[in-house]
């Protein structure tokens, strides 16, 4: 039998870098990849093109249910307005049970035979990947991050209205904090990383240094990511 795979769970807000730090961390250490963001907002998504409320509780569960991994990469994923409705069904139960065996999937084999992987999420350290062998919760105030989120947009020329991308983030914050089912809480054996006053760069050197605390943070070879 193979080595139990290792894990690296990253849990945060929206836009406190996640993606970026998982996506970095995962290329480093040769692990494989998953943005579990991309779970939630593939429900989403297509929910609202089949024209269907992201509200409804029964359509998301089916939709979650039959997932089709192969549409992960598809940009709209990223937008703004998928990006809402994927915060409506990650409220549902039976959506997050649904994804919960997808994830742990993952995790348990790794695509490409990788020898672990980096999954970012909400819940990874918590619910998903309990015994994860790092934890890291990253951090940024609320204001440093609806900035980062304008400057992205602005790069990708979509219009800002002033005001509404912070609104947005304290409403999603308020969401993911307050909901029933796996909320956004810090393992209790997590690493914080506040990114407040740092760049990507100095993030991913305090994220790496931690993870060679806990005994793997050399470099691996090439890996999948999702
Ligand atoms: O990280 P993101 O913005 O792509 O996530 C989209 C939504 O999905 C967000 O509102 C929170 C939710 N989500 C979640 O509940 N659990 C996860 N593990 C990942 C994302």
């Amino acid at each position: 039998m193979p080595p139990p795979s290792l894990v690296v769970a990253i849990d945060g807000p929206t836009a406190s870098g996640k993606g970026t730090l998982a996506r970095r961390l995962a290329r480093h250490l040769g692990f494989a990849h998953l943005d579990s963001g991309l779970l939630y907002r593939a429900v989403g998504l297509g929910l609202l093109r089949v024209g269907k409320d992201p509200a409804d509780r029964a359509a998301a569960a089916e939709m979650a249910r039959s997932l089709d991994p192969s549409g992960l990469a598809d940009p709209e994923l990223r937008s703004e307005r998928t990006g809402h409705a994927a915060s409506v069904v990650a409220a549902v139960p039976e959506v997050r049970g649904a994804l919960l065996d997808f994830q742990r999937r993952f995790a348990a084999s790794p695509p490409g035979g990788a020898r672990g992987v980096v999954i970012d999420g909400r819940d990874i350290g918590t619910v998903v990947c309990p015994t994860a062998d790092a934890k890291i919760f990253l951090d940024a105030g609320v204001e440093q991050r609806a900035a980062r989120r304008e400057k992205e947009l602005r790069q990708r020329g979509a219009a800002i209205i002033e005001g509404a991308v912070l609104r947005d983030l304290q409403e999603r914050d308020a969401r993911d904090r307050n909901r029933a089912v796996a909320p956004l809480v810090r393992a209790g054996d997590a690493f914080v990383l506040d990114t407040t006053d740092m760049d990507a760069d100095q993030a991913f050197r305090e994220a790496l240094a931690y993870i060679g605390s806990r005994g793997f943070g050399g470099p691996g070879g090439p890996a999948a990511e999702m």
